[in-house]
Parts: structure tokens; C-alpha cells; sequence
């Protein structure tokens, strides 16, 4: 076997695996969840599952990465032949987000070029459910972005993403951290900014916990094998649980942040009402527009605001095409580019339909859902936490806690042991099981509480 490349020290690591973490997840898909279920409330369940679970299970897949040296598919089967179906699941769950997030991404797409050429066009109210009720244009952006992401990924082309990311992340963050400062600053958001920061426990619920679960898993890219991958790459100098602290952290800043602008924003410019704050994903789209509008400059900060949004979901999806094609070639040992190519025709159709989902097909509901936000809640809500819970059992009761805490102290001694321990084997397992079940059943109307 070919030896395994390593990341050039422990930043090259940390920033490639938080540029396939920052993305569509932390901008787009966290806060429109922290406004619809509660703001305060889900922030803060998010924030302790983050630091509890969040932090278990990113040590546990970059250290079980490390150790077999393996991609998850046959990292899983090497840990054991009879759980090795958990690979196949955690390669699965990138098959189903693939498709709608390169659809977001062409909104994003579809978003930088009306704020170079048309921003106050971008901010009235009809704007966005005018675009995605369209029938050919949201298509030709979405085909846009997949091209690129599948261009990428058969040029390999990656490396140079990287370097840019080095320059572009960053700034994303500066900015940010501006319109963030910006909004709160301004005389309208003080509602926004106490619904977003107090908890208020009556919005308690499953349901909360369940969306504030998926979302933790799907914006650090757990339970989908990408950190096991990354972590195949990492060097045995350099430590595990440092690491995975710093990923966490700018991950979760970033998230943050983007809630600090966007809801505070919704109750200024769209009224804070129950409706527009549980819009969902066009919430966004909605909101920004209109804050850049009402800023000096605004074009200009919106330009740059959406391309930046732009290539931090470029940096995902081809990490997320990356995990689909590297699954296939490992099983089927199919040509690179034929299988890139495959992928992208399938994303294509199935984007396609998630898109007509918005518009000529806007009556067509699976569960209740819409089709995007069916296939949303499939893969984060429930085949997530699903990996996520099978990975701990994994762990805890096949290999056995103490072989991960022996990859983990090869550099340096694993403060946390007992506290690990305890953690994959029964809470986080039995706590993952339990919000799965209550929260599936909660969101169906099944249980009521
Ligand atoms: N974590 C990414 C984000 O926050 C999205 C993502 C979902 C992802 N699944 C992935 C990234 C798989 C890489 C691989 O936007």
C-alpha cells in the first residue's frame, strides 16, 4: 500500500478539516434552526451537546482515522467484519446531502451576482420566492455550482482551494464578526438579540434537542466519516484532542455569528412574529438582502459577503463529493473521473427535483415535508445521530474505549480518560438513542409534549 500523505503540521490539518466544516451548515442551516425552534433555548442545548457529544465523537472518528490509516468504509470493517455496515452508512449520508446542498449552493451563486449587479432588487420581498418558484433558473445556477464541484474534483485541484481557503476563511470570519457588530448595534435589534441569546425553557422540547443533534453533526461533519478520512491523513506527531478543540471552535464562532447577524436582523426588518422567524431555509436569502440595503456600502459588503459564503460551500461540497466517490472507488474500484462523473449526473436529478419542489411540484409533501426539507431531516435528523450512536456503540463495547484513549496518548497523556470512557459507552449512546426516538415521534405529531 502507497504510505498515506500527512498534513504539513497541525494547522494544515486543522484547516483543511474546518474548511470542509464551515459551510452552508454554520451560514445558512444554523440560523434558520436557532430562530425556528426557540433561539436562546436551541443555542444553548447546541452549545452543551457541542462540548459533550460534539467532542467525544470528534476525537473518537479522527483517532480511529489515525489508527487503521484507513477511509471509514474499510476502517469500520477492519475494526470489526460484523459492524462494518456502520461505514456504509456514514458513507451513505454524503449521497443524500450532496444533491440539495449544491442546489444551496447555487442560491448562494445566484445571490453573489444579484448583489454585483441588482442588490436593491435582491432586498424586496418577493425577490427570493420569485427565484426558487422558477423553473429554469434556479437550475442553470445549481448546475453552475455542482460543475464546479465536480470539476474540482476530477482535477484534483485541491490543493490550491486550500491555499486560497488559508486567505478567504479567515476574512470570512472578519466579516462576520463586522455585520454581526453591525446589526446588533442597531436600534431595532434589542427583541432579536434577547430572543437569540436568553434562553426562554418553555420552547423546550425533542424536538429542539433532535434539530440541535443533526445540526451539531452535520456542521462539524460527523458521523459521516469525513473525520475519519481526515484523521487517516494526520500526523502521529501531533494531538488528537488539541485539534479537535480548535475545528470545534472556529466552527462553532463562526455559527454563532451568523445567528448574531441574521436573527436580530429578521426582527428588524421582517417583524418577529412566529411566522417569519420559522421560515426555514429561505431565511437567509430573506433576511441579508434587506441589512444590506440599509447599510452604506451595503453592495459592496454583500458582494463580498456571498462570494465568501460561496466558497466556504465549495470548500464542503467537494469534500462531500470527495467522501461519495472515495466510497465508490473503494468498493466497486471504478474509474476516478467515470465515478465522479456518475455522481454528478445523480446529483444533478435529484437536485433538480428538490428544486421543482419550490415550484411547479410546490404541492408534492413526503411526511408533511417539502422535498428539500425532507431530505434534510432523513439524513441530519435521522441518519446522523443513527451513525452517530452506532460509532459510540462501536467504540465502547467491540474495540473497547481503551484502544482509542491508546491512539490519543501517543502524544501525551489523555487528561479525560474516565470521563471518556463513561461517555461513549452509556451517555452519549443511550442519550443519542433517546432523542432520536423522541424527537422522530415528536416531530410526526405521534408524541406530544
Ligand atoms: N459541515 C458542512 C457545513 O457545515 C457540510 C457537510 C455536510 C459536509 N456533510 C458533509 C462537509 C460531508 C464535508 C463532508 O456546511
Amino acid at each position: 500500500m502507497e504510505k498515506r500523505n500527512t498534513f504539513s503540521g497541525k494547522l494544515g490539518f486543522v484547516l483543511a478539516a474546518a474548511g470542509s466544516a464551515v459551510g452552508l451548515g454554520n451560514l445558512w442551516r444554523f440560523p434558520y434552526l436557532a430562530a425556528k425552534y426557540g433561539g436562546g433555548i436551541f443555542l444553548l442545548i447546541y452549545i452543551l451537546l457541542a462540548v459533550t457529544f460534539g467532542t467525544v465523537l470528534m476525537i473518537t472518528e479522527i483517532a480511529i482515522g489515525r489508527k487503521t490509516q484507513l477511509s471509514p468504509l474499510a476502517a469500520f470493517k477492519s475494526l470489526s467484519p460484523r459492524w462494518g455496515f456502520v461505514g456504509k452508512l456514514a458513507t451513505f449520508v454524503p449521497v443524500l446531502i450532496f444533491p440539495y446542498y449544491c442546489l444551496i449552493g447555487g442560491w448562494v451563486t445566484k445571490y453573489t451576482a444579484s448583489m454585483i449587479f441588482d442588490s436593491q432588487a435582491a432586498a424586496s420581498d418577493t425577490f427570493f420566492s420569485d427565484y426558487v418558484s422558477g423553473t429554469g433558473e434556479p437550475l442553470i445556477w445549481f448546475g453552475v455550482f455542482l460543475a464546479v464541484t465536480t470539476l474540482v474534483v476530477i482535477f484534483g485541484v485541491n490543493k490550491g482551494i486550500e491555499k486560497l481557503s488559508r486567505i478567504l476563511m479567515p476574512l470570512l470570519l472578519v466579516i462576520t464578526v463586522v455585520l454581526s457588530v453591525y446589526v446588533v448595534t442597531r436600534p431595532g435589534s434589542k427583541e432579536g438579540v434577547k430572543y437569540y441569546l436568553m434562553p426562554n425553557f418553555s420552547q423546550l422540547s425533542f424536538k429542539t434537542f433532535l434539530a440541535a443533534l443533526g445540526q451539531l453533526f452535520y456542521s462539524m461533519s460527523l458521523a459521516m466519516g469525513i473525520m475519519i478520512t481526515y484523521g487517516s491523513y494526520f500526523s502521529k506527531e501531533e494531538n488528537i484532542g488539541k485539534s479537535a478543540r480548535q475545528i470545534e471552535i472556529f466552527d462553532t464562532v463562526i455559527a454563532f455569528l451568523a445567528g448574531l447577524m441574521i436573527i436580530p436582523a429578521v426582527f428588524e426588518f421582517s417583524g418577529g412574529d412566529k411566522e417569519a422567524l420559522s421560515t426555514g431555509p429561505s431565511l437567509m436569502f430573506v433576511t441579508l438582502p434587506k441589512v444590506f440595503a440599509s447599510m452604506p456600502g451595503g453592495k459592496y459588503i454583500g458582494a463580498l459577503f456571498f462570494f465568501l459564503v460561496l466558497f466556504a460551500a465549495l470548500t464542503s461540497s467537494v469534500s462531500i463529493l470527495e467522501a461519495i466517490v472515495a466510497g465508490f472507488i473503494d468498493t466497486f474500484k471504478s474509474r476516478r473521473s467515470a465515478t465522479t462523473l456518475a455522481v454528478a449526473v445523480y446529483g444533478l436529478i435529484l437536485g433538480a427535483v428538490c428544486s421543482f419542489g419550490f415550484g411547479i411540484w410546490s404541492n408534492v409533501k413526503i411526511l408533511g415535508f417539502d422535498i428539500l426539507d425532507f431530505l434534510d431531516f432523513l439524513s441530519n435528523s435521522v441518519f446522523l445521530p443513527l451513525v452517530g450512536m452506532l460509532t459510540c456503540v462501536v467504540v465502547g463495547f467491540v474495540i473497547k474505549p481503551d484502544s482509542i484513549i491508546e491512539e490519543m496518548e501517543l502524544n501525551g497523556p489523555f487528561k479525560m480518560k474516565t470521563y471518556y470512557k463513561v461517555m461513549v459507552k452509556w451517555i452519549a449512546p443511550v442519550f443519542i438513542f433517546a432523542i432520536l426516538i423522541s424527537g422522530i415521534l415528536q416531530s410526526f405529531g405521534i408524541l406530544k409534549i
